[in-house]
């Protein structure tokens, strides 16, 4: 298997042993980000990330190290939560965690003999983290989230609402909750049962990204009866039961309907690529066409005549708005199972040319995790928001035919006074010099390399990227250098920024 030079995608796991050799053959380059098949999730962003050891919280493998280099911005402190530490061992010979910064080591931790602090911070930017396993039978390992000093509030995946008796409070989620395990139950709209993980409902209900994470504003209220599970932004939610008390995040009040505003009189035009006209059992002519798209309309959906990825749904808001978030349901029909399991976005202003809505950190189209089934309503929101007139929803994978009703959600752009951001990109690259230094030894042998990096390369210099945080002036996104997950262990994504300007 052929390790890759393309980050931020999932890599198989069977490519490690390749990147070991790798890693062996040239340890001055490779070994210094990260080593070792003893780490697990890993998301490290410029501002903040989360890191656990492998199979966490399962047990994690014999004989195994995992030794990962983090850093925050230069001139600002790292800031570290140790959310979780359960290594086998008495007197952390072979089965420990430590810490290391230029100026202090922190650990060896393990066991149950000495207390683990919660909280370390250091005073340099940077550290490494070095995690060991000799033989053993059982044990979590660790889960840690680290922030730059910026962040005091900084809290890790594992927080509950019911950990926390203040009614009101606001706290630093780090990047990379999203796949932590553990469950969380509820929905923005009615709120989250106070047992559920604190970070990953924020990035459910659309406050923050996985990939930046963020601070989250939180009010406890008196519990509900029932909570209604519902898959939004990639991550289901549990039905729960009656609890004492619920959560809600603040919102800024961008989130009304943007496409139907009492219900019944559509304030925008939706037009599509095709529609599929089938006769019925008595003869009669079904129109799925593109009036039938908004999600407030009862009956069957807007379906196309063709099933390809040719197939879209645009949207004419009217004016430019600040769009937050989409819901959309699949035919609606129990006798049509159609629904779009997954799309991505472009969007535009009068007379400006379609762009591709991207993911945060990555430089691809981002695709958003759709519909599982004809009925239910799933939601995802944009991070940053999308600022445009036009929207347009291109299927990519889709159940039997595509099929669609949709609303966007969002508000109108006021002249000087918008609603204020809730989460910034941050817009200094990291530098990377060692990054981009094993970067070029590793292209050097593997030719492919080469091919896949060129693509973002050419892609960032054509598209001017417009997804705006204020009202008129339009930022570029900027890519970043991200090692993410075990994806990192042999691949880096470049920061691009500095190397192509
Ligand atoms: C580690 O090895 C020992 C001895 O072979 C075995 O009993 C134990 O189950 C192994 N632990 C793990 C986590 O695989
Ligand atoms: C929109 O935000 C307001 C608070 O500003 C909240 O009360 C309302 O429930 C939210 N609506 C949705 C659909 O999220
Ligand atoms: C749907 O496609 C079929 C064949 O591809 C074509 O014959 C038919 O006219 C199309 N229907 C509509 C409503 O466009
Ligand atoms: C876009 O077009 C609409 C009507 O066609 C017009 O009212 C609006 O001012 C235009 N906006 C810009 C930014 O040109
Ligand atoms: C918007 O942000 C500015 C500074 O970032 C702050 O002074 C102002 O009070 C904020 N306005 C609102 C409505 O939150």
């Amino acid at each position: 298997v052929t390790p890759t030079c393309q980050g931020g995608g999932r890599d198989v796991q069977g490519s490690w042993s390749a990147c070991l050799t790798f890693v062996c053959f040239f340890p001055l380059t490779f070994c210094a980000l990260e080593t070792g098949n003893g780490c697990g999730h890993m998301v490290v962003y410029q501002d903040s990330g989360t890191l656990a050891s492998k199979n966490y919280p399962g047990t994690y493998p014999n004989y195994t190290v995992c030794e990962k280099k983090i850093q925050v911005p230069q001139g600002k402190r790292l800031i570290l939560k140790i959310g979780d530490l359960d290594i086998e061992s008495q007197k952390c010979e072979s089965n420990y965690l430590t810490i290391l910064s230029s100026t202090t080591l922190h650990g060896p931790y393990c066991g149950n003999m000495m207390p683990v602090p919660k909280e370390i911070i250091l005073d340099t930017n940077e550290a490494t983290i070095h995690f060991e396993s000799g033989s053993h039978v059982s044990g979590r390992g660790f889960l840690l989230s680290y922030a730059s000093s910026d962040h005091p509030d900084l809290i890790t995946c594992l927080e509950r609402a019911n950990h926390y008796m203040k009614t009101e409070y606001s706290r630093y989620c780090p990047a990379g909750c999203r796949d932590v395990a553990g469950d969380i139950s509820g929905n923005i709209v009615e709120g989250y049962r106070d047992t559920s993980l604190l970070c990953k409902s924020a990035i459910h209900a659309g406050v923050i990204a996985d990939e930046l994470g963020g601070q989250i504003n939180v009010i406890l209220q008196k519990g509900a009866s029932r909570y209604e599970g519902i898959l939004a932004n990639g991550i289901l939610s549990q039905d729960g039961s009656l609890s004492d008390k619920r959560f809600m995040f603040t919102s800024n009040g961008c989130n009304k309907s943007l496409t139907l505003e009492s219900g019944a009189i559509p304030n925008s035009q939706i037009t599509a690529s095709s529609s599929w006209e089938p006769t019925n059992e008595i003869g009669e002519l079904v129109q799925w066409s593109p009036d039938k798209a908004w999600l407030q309309v009862q009956g069957p959906s807007w379906a196309s005549n063709q099933t390809n990825l040719r197939q879209w749904l645009e949207i004419d808001l009217g004016e430019k708005k600040r769009i937050t978030g989409i819901r959309t349901t699949g035919s609606t029909m129990l006798k049509f199972n159609f629904y779009v399991k997954t799309f991505i976005i472009n969007y535009k202003n009068n007379n400006s040319k379609w762009k591709t809505y991207k993911g945060i950190l990555s430089n691809e189209e981002k695709v958003f995790q759709g519909n599982s089934n004809a009925g239910g309503i799933v939601r995802n929101n944009f991070i940053p928001p999308i600022v445009a007139r036009y929207v347009k929803v291109i299927p990519q994978t889709w159940h039997q035919r595509i099929a669609l009703k949709l609303e966007l959600t969002g508000c109108r752009i006021v002249q000087g006074k918008g609603p204020n951001q809730s989460a910034g990109i941050p817009t200094n690259l990291l530098s990377v010099p060692l990054g981009i230094l094993s970067f070029l030894f590793f292209c050097i042998f593997d030719p492919g390399c080469w091919k896949q990096i060129k693509q973002p390369f050419a892609r960032h210099q054509s598209t001017e990227f417009t997804i705006s945080y204020n009202n008129e002036k339009e930022m570029p996104q900027k890519l970043e250098l991200v090692t993410s997950t075990m994806a990192g262990k042999c691949s880096l994504t470049l920061s691009c920024g500095r190397v192509c300007n």
